[in-house]
């Protein structure tokens, strides 16, 4: 089995020491930073915008991985995506022209990844599955860092990497919300390629134990 890429969440820092936060995130073998970006309208929380992509670009040679958790998400494609976003995903419950935002996003010169909450099946993006570059899978209920994951949600993953390898499809499989030591194999094991992770990395002392540890390469 490939070592899954690790994207840690910044919800997870400090926000008074961000800085510090995302410069222990590449030498700890982390290969993206995983921004979450909510309106306190899709979830509750007010987490940041896009001056904070941008404010934090320059200290990062990661990927930034942007996951908004915003309604009408259209309208903020643009601003993200000079902000200095590689990745940028939405919500296929917080839009209806979802497949216009894709291309919007991929017209931008950027990956579209399209995110799906708990509730919502699979079957409800297969006729967007050929355009995208990401699949973000939430397994937990989206809005907040250390919550429980569902293990049913990772049934999705497996179906996902079924429909990728029948269809020869491209895009990534992505897991978010309650990734930590305990629950990282199964996550690996049922086909994700980039895992998410905010307390099991910024919870942890030792950032290269815990990268390590996620990814599957502790001995
Ligand atoms: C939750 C966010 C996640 C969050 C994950 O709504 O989308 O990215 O930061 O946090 P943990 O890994 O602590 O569950
Ligand atoms: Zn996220």
């Amino acid at each position: 089995m490939k070592a899954p890429i690790l994207a840690p969440s910044v919800l997870a820092a400090n926000y008074s020491r961000l800085a510090e936060g995302i410069a222990e995130i590449a030498p700890s073998g982390a290969e993206w930073t995983h921004l979450d970006v909510m309106d306190g309208n899709f979830v509750p929380p007010i987490s940041f915008g896009a001056k904070m992509v941008a404010d934090l670009r320059p200290l990062s040679s990661t990927v930034f991985d942007v996951h908004l958790m915003v309604q009408n998400p259209e309208a903020q494609i643009q601003t993200f995506a000079q902000a200095g976003a590689d990745n940028i995903s939405f919500h296929y419950e917080a839009a209806v022209h979802v497949h216009r935002i894709i291309m919007a996003i991929k017209d931008l010169g950027k990956k579209a990844g399209l995110s799906i909450v708990p509730s919502s099946p699979v079957e409800a993006i297969v006729e967007l599955l050929p355009l995208l570059d990401l699949v973000l899978i939430m397994t937990v209920n989206p809005g907040y860092g250390g919550q429980t994951l569902i293990p049913r949600c990772l049934d999705k993953v497996r179906r996902l990497a079924e429909i990728r390898e029948k269809e020869g499809y491209s895009y990534l499989i992505s897991v978010d919300g309650g990734v930590n030591r305990d629950t990282a194999p199964l996550v690996r094991e049922a086909g994700a390629d980039v895992l998410i992770a905010g307390e099991a990395f910024f919870g942890s002392p030792d950032k290269k134990a815990a990268a390590a540890h996620l990814k599957g390469l502790a001995v």
